[in-house]
């Protein structure tokens, strides 16, 4: 009978179970009532009474390990996932982060200087994309085959007879100017953000598509002087209530006189960094006084009204802002860049 206990034994140390089913065998054919343990058991009543105690020694020691198989097997089976693989669940390993998505760094830039305008009282207009050269580019005083045309390598969508009915994907946000005072009477004070499309290699510092900022400011009596305590308001709120700005006569055809606005570097405050290019100045806006002929064009009296207006690259101050160095960065949508505005 010890013989017959060990072979038992021996079977139930290699027996595996693998399913529910294995398992229900496994209890059938050593626990259960018609089992093997139960048949020992039977016999164990024959033995004679100067063998039981080791007999019924080793008869416990075999209860006990299959009924500790048993427990084991079934809670291993309880633990294993139902994936074929048979792996089972990890509790200890760290959850998943669970990315709640950021706003878009030109979006956060967008929102923030349309927040500074709104304070000062200007309205958010928008315009088309897709544009005819007269809104685009004769409206606003460029003559025809001026030089300054090809400065904006423009994308075309439709070629007219008559130059000013080409279609064309706007190169500025400038049009949506015009559209504007054609539509409204003075006063007009309005900020445009919008897409704007040049047909420039695509590099680091340049794109086909970005996005501008543009201000309108039409009434009786606006001057250069209001134009500068504006963009003065902007900088600080922009920048920092330290920033100064300064004036450097530029040239466009739309406005007389022109200006480029530099605002003192907000890096080093104007000691002269990478970023300013060691001169502690950076460039960030094109601005002057609206043309005559533009007012004009859009239908308002340039003896009655004067207008200042103003434009600026989203991605550039954003850049700025960020100390991001390259402008690809914000059309690819790579998750690990946009991850880092997170919160912001
Ligand atoms: N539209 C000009 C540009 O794209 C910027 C500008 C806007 C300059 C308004 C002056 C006034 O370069």
């Amino acid at each position: 009978m010890l013989d017959r206990i060990k072979e038992v034994i021996d079977e139930v140390t290699v027996a595996t179970v693998g399913s529910k089913d294995d398992l229900e065998n496994f209890r059938l054919r050593y626990i259960s009532r018609k089992g093997i343990l139960n048949d020992l058991f039977e016999q164990f009543k024959t033995v004679a009474n100067d063998q039981k105690r080791a007999v019924g020694q080793e008869l416990n020691k075999l209860k006990t390990f299959t009924e500790q198989r048993f427990k084991d097997f079934s809670e291993e089976l309880e633990n294993a996932t139902d994936d074929s693989a048979g792996s089972k669940l990890d509790l200890t390993l760290p959850v998943a982060p669970n990315f709640a998505g950021s706003v878009h760094p030109l979006t956060l830039t967008r929102q923030r200087v349309l927040e500074v305008f709104a304070r000062m009282g200007f309205s958010h207009e928008d315009g088309p994309e897709v544009e005819t050269d007269w809104y685009n580019f004769t409206a606003l005083n460029f003559a025809e085959n001026h030089p300054a045309r090809e400065m904006q390598d423009t994308f075309f969508v439709e070629k007219k007879a008559a130059q000013k009915d080409d279609v064309l994907l706007r190169t500025h946000t400038s049009n949506v100017q015009v559209r504007l005072m054609e539509r409204k009477k003075p006063p007009i004070r309005s900020i445009m953000i919008g897409r704007v499309y040049r047909n420039e290699a695509i590099s680091a510092r340049a794109h086909c598509q970005f996005h501008q900022i543009e201000g309108l400011y039409v009434d009786k009596n606006v001057s250069f002087k209001d134009l500068k305590d504006t963009l003065y308001h902007f900088a600080k709120e922009m920048f920092g209530k330290d920033t100064k700005i300064r004036l450097r006569p530029s040239y466009f055809p739309f406005t007389e006189p022109s200006a480029e606005i530099d605002v003192s570097c907000f890096i080093c405050g104007g000691k002269g960094c990478n970023i300013c290019k060691h001169s502690g100045w950076v460039e960030i806006a094109g601005s002057g006084m609206v043309d005559p002929n533009v007012l004009q064009n859009s239908g308002i009296d340039p003896e009655e009204y004067t207008g200042f207006a103003f434009g600026m690259g989203v991605e550039r101050i954003t850049m700025l802002r960020y100390g991001i160095n390259d402008l690809r960065l914000f059309f690819e949508n790579d998750v690990r860049f946009l991850r880092q505005f997170e919160g912001a």
